[in-house]
C-alpha cells in the first residue's frame, strides 16, 4: 500500500516553517512530509533520515523533482548530533519525527512485520541490521523476552508468553510469524481471544520496537533534539502508541516546566530561571475526523510540538 502521510498539514503548519531555514525530517519514509517541507524552503536545507535503504531510494526520485536542496542519510535518526555535526550543522529551524512503520514496509509480507501474512521472522527496519526478529526469539533468555514483552509490548500474558516461546524453541527454532502467532494464542486465556484486536499485536509490537531499537532512539532524540534547536525552532513528534506518546509528553514538560516549579525549591518566583522551551499546544493534536474516515492507520497518531525560547 502507498503511505499516506499522517497529520501532513498539520504537522507541517506547526513548524511555520522559513524559506531559508534548515529542516530535519527524522523519519523520511515515502517522503510524504519531506516533499511538503521541501516546497517551502527554496532558500533552505532539508536533511532527512532514514533506516530503510529503500525509503532513501524511493525519496531521492520523489524529491529530486521539487528541487536540490536537500541531504539524504541512511542512520538511525539516534545519531542525529553526530550526523549533522559531520556536515557542520549545530543549529535548525525545525525537526520533524512520525514515529513508527511505514505502510510499504507493514505491507510487504517479505518484512515480517504483520501478523497478518506469514513470513520469516524479520522486522527489521534496516536491512542490513544484524539483529532480527528471528534473532530475538530464538536467542534472548526468558527473562529478557519477558521484559521486552512487559515493558514494550504492555503485554499482560508476557510470563506465559516468554515461557512458552522458550518451551517450543527446544523442539525447533520459532522461524515464521504464524509460528509466534500459534504460540501467542496458546498462551492466552478464551475469555482474552474473545476480546477486540489481535491477539498478537503486543507482541509485535514489543518485537518490532526491540529489533530496531525504537525506544532507546526516541530517548536519545529526546534529549538531543532540543538541543539543536535555534531561537524559535520547533520540534514536532507524531506518535502511534502510548508508550512513545508518554515519554514525548513527558520530556516535552519537563523542558518546558520552570526548574524551581518541577523541583518543588522554595524560589521566589523572580529567582526562577525561565524555561528554555514552551509548548505549542498542552493537548496534542489529533487528526480529523475526515482524516480518520480517509485513512484508518492514522487513528492513534499524535502530535506534539515543543518550541525554543
Ligand atoms: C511512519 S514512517 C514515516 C513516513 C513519512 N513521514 C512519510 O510521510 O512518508 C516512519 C519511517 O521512519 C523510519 N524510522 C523509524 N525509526 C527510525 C530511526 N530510529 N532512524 C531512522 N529512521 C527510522 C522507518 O524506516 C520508516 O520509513
Amino acid at each position: 500500500m502507498e503511505h499516506v502521510s499522517v497529520l501532513l498539514q498539520q504537522a507541517i503548519d506547526s513548524l511555520a516553517i522559513k524559506e531559508d531555514g534548515i529542516y530535519v525530517d527524522l523519519t523520511l519514509g515515502r517522503a510524504g512530509h519531506s516533499s511538503e517541507i521541501l516546497r517551502r524552503i527554496p532558500e533552505g536545507h532539508l536533511y532527512a533520515f532514514d533506516l530503510d535503504q529503500q525509503a532513501i531510494e524511493e525519496s531521492t526520485t520523489r524529491l529530486s523533482a521539487i528541487g536540490q536542496n536537500f541531504t539524504l542519510i541512511h542512520a538511525s535518526f539516534a545519531s542525529l548530533k553526530e550526523e549533522l555535526a559531520k556536515r557542520g550543522v549545530t543549529k535548525v529551524d525545525g525537526i520533524l519525527a512520525d514515529l513508527g512503520v511505514s505502510s510499504p514496509q507493514f505491507d510487504d509480507p517479505a518484512r515480517g512485520f504483520s501478523y497478518r501474512y506469514d513470513a520469516k521472522l524479520d522486522m527489521r527496519m534496516d536491512q542490513s541490521a544484524p539483529l532480527s526478529a528471528y534473532d530475538v526469539v530464538n536467542t534472548y533468555d526468558e527473562a529478557s523476552l519477558l521484559r521486552i514483552l512487559r515493558d514494550y509490548g504492555e503485554e499482560n500474558d508476557a510470563y506465559r508468553i516468554a515461557s512458552n516461546i522458550v518451551r517450543a524453541r527446544k523442539e525447533k527454532p520459532i522461524e515464521t510469524t504464524f509460528d509466534i502467532v500459534e504460540i501467542i494464542k496458546a498462551s492466552k486465556s478464551a475469555k482474552t481471544l474473545a476480546k477486540k484486536g489481535h491477539p498478537a499485536k503486543q507482541t509485535f509490537q514489543a518485537l518490532r520496537i526491540e529489533v530496531n531499537g525504537e525506544a532507546k532512539a526516541l530517548e536519545q532524540i529526546l534529549r538531543d533534539a532540543p538541543t539543536l534547536l535555534k531561537k524559535e525552532g520547533r520540534l514536532a513528534i507524531i506518535t502511534f502508541m502510548s508508550l512513545d506518546d508518554r515519554a514525548t509528553k513527558r520530556a516535552f514538560h519537563e523542558l518546558s516546566t520552570r526548574e524551581g516549579d518541577r523541583y518543588g525549591l522554595a524560589l521566589r518566583p523572580e529567582e526562577i530561571p525561565e524555561p528554555e522551551y514552551r509548548l505549542l499546544t498542552h493537548k496534542p493534536i489529533l487528526p480529523s475526523l475526515e482524516e480518520l474516515e480517509a485513512n484508518p492507520r492514522a487513528a492513534s497518531a499524535k502530535l506534539r510540538v515543543l518550541i525554543k525560547n
